[in-house]
């Protein structure tokens, strides 16, 4: 399946160490800042769905804001208990400071 890169944000307002809420392609999507470099996750936890844009993100660590449970957002890995399951993550480029976020069609 052909992947399409979708724009989603300026680079320049996501400070490193935040977390923002998009949408590409119809899927919800936490972008993450970590010191400049860009990560793009599902949005639900793996857990009960909460919004992991409304975490925190320490580093590449993303703490969901409702049970706690702790991800990387490089590789969507579980790093804490009650996330058991990885979160989907996604390719991210950055053109002319543009975010564009790739999702398989
Ligand atoms: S919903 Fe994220 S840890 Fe429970």
């Amino acid at each position: 399946m052909p992947k399409v890169f979708h724009p989603v944000a300026n680079a320049a307002d996501i400070a490193p160490g935040e977390l923002k809420y998009v949408e590409a392609g119809g899927k919800a999507i936490c972008l993450a800042n970590v010191n400049g470099e860009f990560y793009a996750l599902n949005n639900a936890c793996t857990h009960e769905r909460a919004p992991l844009a409304d975490g925190t993100l320490e580093g590449t660590r993303l703490q969901c804001p409702v049970h706690g449970g702790v991800f990387d957002v490089v590789s969507g890995e579980p790093l804490r208990y009650p996330a058991t399951w990885p979160v989907k993550t996604y390719s991210v480029r950055i053109e002319d400071g543009i975010i564009l976020v790739g999702i398989r069609t």
